[in-house]
């Protein structure tokens, strides 16, 4: 399915999702009120990926809340992503579509690119507290996007947090935030917002999104969803997160990049190199990464 970034802001942009063999439709990132996001540029394309420091343009959660009824209409599975600048933010947006026919809400809690907001998800007792106030407002099926780390105690802090609540699944990874690109040059940064740091994408990222989705497999076991997201532009790339234990799996810049075709091209080569590997069912390689 695509993930929560490019291409999902818009009623006509869900729709082309809809249309596309994604699995799933994901809207963007959506906080209280509507926002115009960052200033230009804001995005810009790299040889093996993309930096970004978007800052959430969205059209208000109110606005794909209208939206349901008619995303549902087009047949698939919705996720709505919520991303509040607060945790009575968060509240308010889950508990609207705990009522709305929304089939699972991701809550994210790893944006890096609004000024002066820290990403909820490296505060661990911010994220055990939104968690506790999240979790009893409905039975609607709650995930959320987390930030990447690159530490095994971070990975163990989180899991057991993830552990106390009926969080449903997990998406991991969002952007690695934060990070500059300097064009030689001009002697400048090629985006704009936070003197030129972004969140980094694409290529660049599949083995940090790796890490996170197998080190939260061996973790949660298999009680929590796992959806990876990082770095997938081929099949092999989808085939590798699910060795590694994904459940299902998001795409961004290739689909930023290649558009809507890349959805049925990926699933179309990941069923060949499981055919030709004599795989019938994603089960049959599902979190089974051989030891070395
Ligand atoms: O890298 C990101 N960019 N992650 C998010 O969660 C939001 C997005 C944005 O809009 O800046």
């Amino acid at each position: 399915m695509n993930a929560s970034g490019p291409r999902c802001t818009s009623y006509d942009e869900l729709k082309v999702i809809a249309k596309s063999a994604s699995a799933a439709i994901v809207t963007k990132s959506c906080t209280i009120e509507s926002r115009e996001g960052n200033p230009e540029p804001r995005y810009q394309n790299l040889p093996l990926g993309s930096i970004q420091s978007m800052g959430l343009p969205n059209l208000g959660y109110q606005a794909y809340l209208a939206m349901v009824p008619e995303l549902k209409a087009l047949g698939k599975p919705v996720i709505v992503s919520i991303s509040g600048f607060s945790i009575e933010d968060n509240i308010e947006m889950v508990s609207a579509f705990q009522n709305s026919d929304v089939d699972l809400i991701e809550v994210n809690f790893s944006c890096p690119n609004i000024p002066g907001k820290a990403q909820v998800a490296y505060d661990f007792e911010q994220t055990d507290r939104a968690l506790a106030a999240l979790c009893q407002l409905g039975d609607k099926p709650i995930g959320i996007k987390l930030a990447p780390y690159f530490d095994m105690s971070h990975f163990v802090a989180m899991a057991n947090i993830i552990k106390q609540y009926p969080v449903k699944f997990i998406t991991c990874i969002n952007s690695i935030g934060n990070t500059l690109v300097i064009d030689p040059h001009s002697e400048r940064p090629i985006i704009k917002p936070k003197g030129g740091f972004g969140g980094l994408c694409g290529d660049y990222i599949k083995p940090v999104g790796l890490a996170n989705v197998r080190a939260f497999r061996e973790l949660l076991g298999d009680d929590v969803q796992i959806i990876g997201v990082g770095g997938i532009k081929s099949g092999t790339d989808a085939f590798e997160y699910l060795l590694a234990g994904a459940d299902a799996v998001q795409i961004a810049t290739c689909f930023e990049k290649e558009g809507p075709e890349c959805f049925s091209r990926i699933e179309n080569e990941l069923k060949a190199f499981m055919k030709a590997k004599g795989y019938n069912k994603l089960t049959d390689a599902k979190g089974k990464l051989k030891p070395l």
